[in-house]
């Protein structure tokens, strides 16, 4: 049998229908706001158009699934697989990446009638799906939470550039963040296990659980907070060379970078709730590897590493090894904790774990080709959907990127 997920699932296929019909629905309700214009615009290349996130997880079913495992299915337009293909070589050529924001057509309504002829195909014949072909609706699932994420992040910097600032949704309600002073947490020395275990979903990347070293070390209680950041620009912290990894140091000046992402004048920032004061108590969000590198330098301490990150996760609360329940900002979320507000910038590189076997066919493209040149990032965040995190997921961003929701957590040596 094909092993997409390497893990085998015990779930009934009505839990699983549930689930997808829950997911697709969601992103229908993340793009009820927008308009076919704002849906339109890509922000920056490597940013991609609401309207480009709802078209290519729509596209991601109908090719694995549809396409391979339901008999005499007929595409809703055969175009569609060159405009809506992300990344699989696989699947033959492409649209170029930094051209999403040019296509007008099809429009949003045409997008959302895709959507309809796809979820009604499936619907239809998931009954009768083969367990391989619903391994792949897992994965189209997991992929779907992923972009979700991405909507939110893309249409903030979307937002972002128009002057006119405006909001996608109403304000979070007000969230208890920690604000009490940073203590230590002594984490475990020697030999621990890392990565996904049992057979719950996790990406090929996750696996195959392992054993690393840990040697003394302590992590922070919480998150760094806008506070703090704003004592590291006082002190001179973007100015400071000595603070910098070489490649950072000449990103910061490049950019002239001097600032979180969506910092404005006045102790304001750009959110998806529009302009509004920073919250101070507020874990600092959209700084790059390179700017957490340096603040965690001029704290007198470092990054965590995933393997220490993963450790604390999974001793800190035994539950924290299963799928966590938490939700984000624009999905209430109960605040606090190691999930929820910012994904957390490790020093590791993304890059494979002993024993590691990409997932086979087109969908082993899905993580282990992007093994260069970027880093992990452990937890969740706001704009995370619920459920999509656990101790062992490895998120992973290239070391400038900032536009997601990503945020610090100190580590030091004991
Ligand atoms: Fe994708």
């Amino acid at each position: 049998m094909r092993n997409v997920l390497q893990s085998s699932r015990a779930e009934p296929v009505s839990s699983l229908f549930r689930r997808f019909g829950a997911t697709r629905q969601l992103t229908l309700d993340l793009a009820a706001p927008l308009s076919d214009a704002d849906a339109t615009i890509q922000p920056f290349p490597d940013a991609s158009p609401a309207k480009w996130h709802l078209a290519h997880t729509t596209w991601f079913f109908e090719t694995f699934v549809l396409r391979d495992d339901v008999l005499g299915y007929t595409p809703f337009d055969e175009r569609y697989a060159f405009l809506f293909n992300s990344y699989y070589e696989a699947e033959g050529p492409r649209h170029a990446r930094p051209r999403r924001g040019m296509l007008s057509r099809p429009s949003l309504e045409e997008v959302r009638a895709y959507r309809e002829h796809v979820d009604e195909s499936l619907s239809r014949a998931l009954p009768s799906l083969a367990p391989e072909a619903l391994q792949l609706i897992e994965l189209g699932i997991n992929h779907e939470q992923q972009h979700q994420e991405l909507f939110l992040t893309d249409i903030l910097a979307t937002f972002a550039e128009n002057p006119l600032e405006p909001a996608y949704g109403e304000a979070p309600p007000p969230v208890c963040f920690a604000v009490e002073p940073l203590s230590w947490h002594a984490g475990r020395e020697g030999i621990v296990e890392i990565g996904a275990s049992g057979s719950g979903f996790a990406f090929d990347c996750e696996r195959p659980r392992h054993r690393v070293f840990l040697a003394g070390h302590e992590l922070g209680n919480r998150r760094v907070t806008n506070k703090e950041w704003r004592e590291f620009i006082d002190d001179g912290g973007y100015q400071t060379a000595s603070l910098w990894l070489s490649d950072g140091w000449a990103w910061v000046q490049q950019e002239s970078v001097s600032a979180p992402l969506y910092w404005r004048d006045e102790g304001t920032e750009f959110t998806l709730a529009g302009r509004r004061e920073i919250d101070w108590a507020a874990p600092v969000a959209h700084v790059s590897f390179y700017e957490a590198d340096a603040f965690a330098r001029w704290a007198g301490a470092r990054l965590p590493t995933e393997a220490e990150w993963e450790d604390f996760a999974a001793s800190a609360d035994p539950m924290i090894g299963n799928q966590l329940d938490h939700a984000g900002a624009v999905m209430p979320r109960p605040g606090g904790g190691l999930f929820g507000d910012v994904w957390e910038w490790t020093q590791s590189a993304f890059a494979s774990y002993p024993g590691f076997a990409p997932a086979e066919g087109a969908v082993g493209e899905y993580n282990g080709k992007f093994m260069s040149g970027q880093l992990v990032l452990k937890g969740a965040s706001c704009a995370t959907p619920r459920g999509h995190s656990r101790a062992s997921y490895r998120n992973f961003f290239p070391p400038s990127a900032r536009w997601q929701f990503t945020g610090v957590r100190l580590a030091r040596d004991a």
